[in-house]
């Protein structure tokens, strides 16, 4: 197994106004330089985006949007697209979360045009999968999860697949304080690493960052993050507290030193 650093990214969802925003990146740059060897990813809502951009310049942190849609620019009211997301300092775009998937009706077809947009503007896709408490008590965990992946990463190759993170966020465990124990979710990372596998080659699975989301805490985190196929965390409720969010990137990195 290709050993990389913890990718942890924070995602705001729909909070913060501009001032707050401002105020948890500025802590969260504060302590950056403690924080070397992980990658630490913030989204904040499309309104923030100036502000925390200008927080992070200079700094390790990189910055991600929730959201795109996969034209570049059209009568298309209430949308945002890639080259936009790009020009306003983003690195990363939350792509096919849940949330997205459930409330605004995203399916895997969305999800793919979405995927191929942000790499074409240059900006790094976080793909989300996960199944729902019904999907995993009927036994359609992989089922689902396999939908996801192969609909998702429709017609992209193994050449692109190095800049897309793909993170498991069981949507039973996402806010609910329900995490999946490292063993549920260890399970389901080695599956999706063998999905990549069949699909792009060993080497290429192999240093594919998987991520874990749902529930992620600072107590948490050390257990999960020393599973052999998670490396690293989508946070949702405890990114928006700089101290819980900080002290998982410390736990992440701290099971990665100690990871074979
Ligand atoms: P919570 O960490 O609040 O469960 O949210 C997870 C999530 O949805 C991150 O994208």
């Amino acid at each position: 197994m290709v050993k990389k650093p913890p990718f942890v990214a924070g995602n705001w969802k729909m909070h913060l106004t501009m001032g707050e925003a401002k105020g948890l990146a500025t802590a969260i740059v504060k302590v950056s330089a403690d924080l070397a060897g992980a990658e630490i990813v913030l989204a904040p809502p499309f309104t923030a985006l100036g502000e925390v951009k200008k927080v992070l310049e200079g700094s390790p942190v990189r910055l991600a949007a929730q959201n795109l849609f996969w034209e570049e620019k059209g009568a298309f009211t209430g949308e945002v697209s890639a080259p936009m997301l790009r020009d306003s300092g983003c690195q990363y775009v939350i792509i096919g979360h849940s949330e997205r998937r459930q409330y605004f009706g995203e399916t895997d077809d969305g999800v793919n045009r979405k995927i191929k947009a942000a790499l074409k503007s240059g900006v790094f896709p976080i793909f989300c999968v996960g199944e729902t408490l019904s999907e995993r008590e009927s036994g359609q965990t992989m089922d689902v999860i396999s939908r996801q992946l192969q609909g998702g990463l429709d017609s992209i190759g193994a050449g692109v697949l190095k800049s897309i993170v793909i993170a498991y966020e069981p949507v039973w465990a996402i806010g609910t304080g329900k995490t999946a124990t490292p063993d549920q979710a260890e399970e389901v990372h080695s599956r999706i690493r063998e999905k990549l596998a069949l699909k792009y080659g060993n080497g290429t699975a192999e240093c594919a960052i998987i991520l874990y989301g749902g529930s992620v805490k600072p107590t948490n985190s050390f257990a999960l993050l020393s599973e052999k196929n998670i490396d690293g965390f989508l946070v949702g409720g405890a990114s928006l507290e700089a101290e819980s969010f900080v002290q998982i990137v410390r736990e992440a990195i701290r099971a990665y030193k100690e990871k074979k």
